[in-house]
C-alpha cells in the first residue's frame, strides 16, 4: 500500500488507474480504524478494482467544545490495518491540503431539510463539516465509488443528497454495522468509555431492539419514545433522542406507515456520547 500526502500524487494516482480501465472505491475516515472501517475497505475492494481510504481528522465536523484535540490519532496502525485489507493507497492530507484558506475561511456546503433533525439539531454546523469535507474528498479522489457505514445514518442521507445536488459521478455503497459480540457498535469513541461504562453501553443497542419489537406488537410511537428514554436514562445513560423514523428522510412516520422504518439513538455514557441504529418494518 502507497501512502500519499498530497493532491498532485493522489491524482496521479488515480489517473494511471484510469487509465488502465480500473474503477476506483474510496473509504472516507477520520482515523483510529477498527474492523467497522476495514469491513468498508473489504466492501470497497468487492466493487472496485482499486480503493483508496483517506484518514483526515476533519476540524470543520466538530464543535467548539467536542473532542477535536483529543480524537484518537493512530496513524501506524491505521496504515497496518488498511495494508492488511489489501487497500491500495492511503491519502493522509495535512489540514492546508484540504483547508487551502484555512478551516474557518473554507467555503461551507450546506445540506438542507435532512440536517435539520436529529444529530443536526443537537450538533449544530458538524453536517455542513461533513458535507464540505466529503465534497473536497471527492473532488480530490475522484472515485467511481465510495463506501459509508450505516451506523452515521443521517451521515449517509446527507451525503447521498449531496451526490446528487452537486452531481457528483459516483455511487454510494452503504456498508452494514460491525458490533462487537454484545451488540455495541464498533465506534472510535468507544475507547473513551471505562470499564464500568463498557458494560453498561450495550443497553444502547438493546433499546433499539426493544423499540423495533414494541413497535412491530403495534405499540404507538409516542409511548415507545418516551419508554426508551427512561429506560436509558435507568441505565445511567444522558439520552439526546430515542425515535422511531422514516429511515429515507428521518421524517416522522405517518401512523399508518408501518415498512421502512428505523428506530435511532444518541445518548451520552458519562462524557461519551453514542449513536446507534437499527433498521426494522
Ligand atoms: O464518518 C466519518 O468518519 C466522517 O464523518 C467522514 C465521512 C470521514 C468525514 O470526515
Amino acid at each position: 500500500m502507497r501512502t500519499v500526502n498530497d493532491a498532485p500524487a493522489l491524482r496521479a494516482a488515480v489517473r494511471a488507474w484510469k487509465r488502465e480501465g480500473a474503477s476506483v472505491g474510496f473509504v472516507p475516515t477520520l482515523g483510529n480504524l477498527h474492523a467497522g472501517h476495514h469491513s468498508l475497505v473489504d466492501l470497497a475492494r468487492k466493487h472496485a478494482d482499486r480503493v483508496v481510504a483517506s484518514v483526515f481528522v476533519n476540524p470543520t465536523q466538530f464543535a467548539a467544545g467536542e473532542d477535536f484535540e483529543r480524537y484518537p490519532r493512530t496513524p501506524a496502525a491505521d496504515s497496518a490495518g488498511l495494508a492488511e485489507h489489501a487497500c491500495d493507497l492511503l491519502f493522509a492530507p495535512d489540514v492546508e491540503t484540504v483547508y487551502p484558506f484555512g478551516p474557518q475561511h473554507s467555503l461551507s456546503i450546506h445540506v438542507p431539510q435532512v440536517t435539520e433533525v436529529l444529530e443536526g439539531a443537537h450538533r449544530p454546523g458538524h453536517f455542513d463539516g461533513v458535507a464540505t469535507v466529503v465534497a473536497k474528498l471527492f473532488a480530490l479522489v475522484a472515485p467511481d465509488l465510495a463506501v459509508f457505514g450505516q451506523k452515521d445514518w443521517q451521515q449517509l442521507l446527507v451525503v447521498r443528497r449531496l451526490v446528487r445536488e452537486l452531481a457528483f459521478p459516483l455511487e454510494i455503497v452503504a456498508g452494514p454495522i460491525v458490533r462487537d459480540d454484545d451488540g455495541l457498535a464498533l465506534f472510535s469513541r468507544n475507547r473513551y468509555l471505562d470499564v464500568h461504562q463498557r458494560t453498561r453501553a450495550p443497553e444502547l443497542p438493546a433499546t433499539l431492539e426493544w423499540m423495533g419489537e414494541s413497535f412491530v406488537e403495534g405499540h404507538a410511537r409516542a409511548a415507545i419514545e418516551g419508554a426508551a428514554v427512561r429506560r436509558l436514562e435507568r441505565a445511567g445513560f444522558n439520552p439526546d433522542y430515542a425515535v422511531v423514523r422514516r429511515a429515507e428522510d428521518l421524517a416522522a412516520p405517518a401512523e399508518d406507515e408501518l415498512s421502512g422504518l428505523m428506530a435511532l439513538v444518541a445518548a451520552k455514557l458519562g462524557d461519551t456520547r453514542l449513536i446507534d441504529n437499527l433498521a426494522f418494518d
